[in-house]
């Protein structure tokens, strides 16, 4: 048969590792770790199998763990003794991300990254002080100038307890520059942000609620996060993420959102990380239970399409999983 064009003779065992375009590394994942001011042991996340809410006595160990798979960042999200109305838990040089960060930069080589926001900490759940009335008037959303400030504070917390990265979450307009502004006021020049610059209004996130008890309590966060239908407003919110100053572009979810990763990749000479969220573990989870789906390789598979897409960085609760297995 005279067939000039013959794919396959690249794809025998010996040649497909010289022609792989897209590898993985352990040292592309950052681990989410939770810690729990009011766990005095470590609360297993049900809808989302292995991962486990710690102490923050066990933050170190917890760590210890991820590093032990090879991957050597993680991004801590806390879930503090108490929550009140502007979520003042959250920037207290006590509280529990601040206390947790400060014994793993001490005691561990890990790479630490904190995720800044308020829904953990406003007793409503928002990400970020809410406009007088909006209990009663779904129109009616968090106050974007006033949470500004908030976060700026909460950022230069995490930074003074010891965090190497900060990324902020809230789909604050302007949360970049004003959190820019305070860490370099306040001597962190050198910390960079990593920003969830196009962060979706994603039914994805379902999971992640219950592991960090970060739920609405009255209405959605369809004010301020992003309308899953648009892919040209990602572009925008980005660009002002880099005008403010990000050093790291994030786009969240990462599968459901693989063009909006690779727009970004092309438009922005910025590393992009894409954040494989909670309702994409869970689903792969699910599905393996019930024996239609080999954990094992859908993960991978998984973590490869959203390099290839064009993410330098992946932020994952497979993380350990896969980096066990590089
Ligand atoms: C905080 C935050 C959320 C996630 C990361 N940071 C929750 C949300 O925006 O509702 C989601 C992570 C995941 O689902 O894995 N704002």
């Amino acid at each position: 048969m005279d067939l000039p064009r013959r794919p396959r003779r690249l794809r025998s065992d010996g040649v497909r590792p010289l022609v792989r375009e897209t590898k993985l590394h352990a040292s592309d994942l950052i681990a989410p770790v939770f810690v729990d001011a009011t766990a005095d042991e470590r609360v297993p996340i049900e809808s989302m199998p292995g991962h486990e809410r710690v102490p923050v006595d066990e933050a170190v160990e917890r760590v210890r763990e991820v590093r032990e798979t090879g991957v050597e960042a993680v991004i801590v999200f806390g879930i503090p003794e108490s929550k009140d109305a502007e979520g003042s838990r959250a920037w207290a040089t006590d509280g529990v991300v601040q206390r947790a960060v400060r014994a793993v930069t001490d005691e561990t080589d890990a790479y630490v990254v904190t995720d800044v926001c308020l829904c953990e900490y406003t007793e409503h759940g928002h990400c970020g002080i809410v406009e007088d009335g909006a209990r009663e008037d779904p129109h009616m959303t968090v106050d974007n100038d006033r949470t500004l400030e908030l976060l700026a504070e909460t950022a230069v917390s995490h930074a003074e307890a010891g965090a190497e990265m900060v990324a902020p979450s809230s789909m604050t307009d302007g949360m970049v520059g004003a959190i820019r502004a305070a860490l370099d006021e306040r001597g962190f020049e050198s910390t960079p942000i990593m920003s969830y610059a196009a962060k979706y209004e994603s039914a994805f996130y379902g999971p992640f609620r219950d592991a960090a008890d970060g739920a609405p309590a009255f209405g959605d966060r369809r004010h301020y996060q992003m309308d899953p239908a648009n892919g040209r407003e990602a572009m925008r919110e980005v660009a002002l993420d880099v005008a403010e100053g990000a050093d790291v572009l994030m786009v969240k979810p990462a599968l459901p959102y693989l063009d909006v990763v690779a727009n970004v990749r092309d438009s922005f000479d910025h590393p992009v990380a894409a954040y494989n969220v909670s309702g994409e573990y869970a689903m792969l989870h699910a599905a393996a239970e019930k024996g239609w789906l080999d954990l094992q390789a859908v993960a991978s598979e998984s973590l490869l399409s959203i390099k290839r897409a064009g993410a330098d960085l992946i932020l994952t609760y497979f993380a350990e999983n896969v980096a066990e297995r590089l």
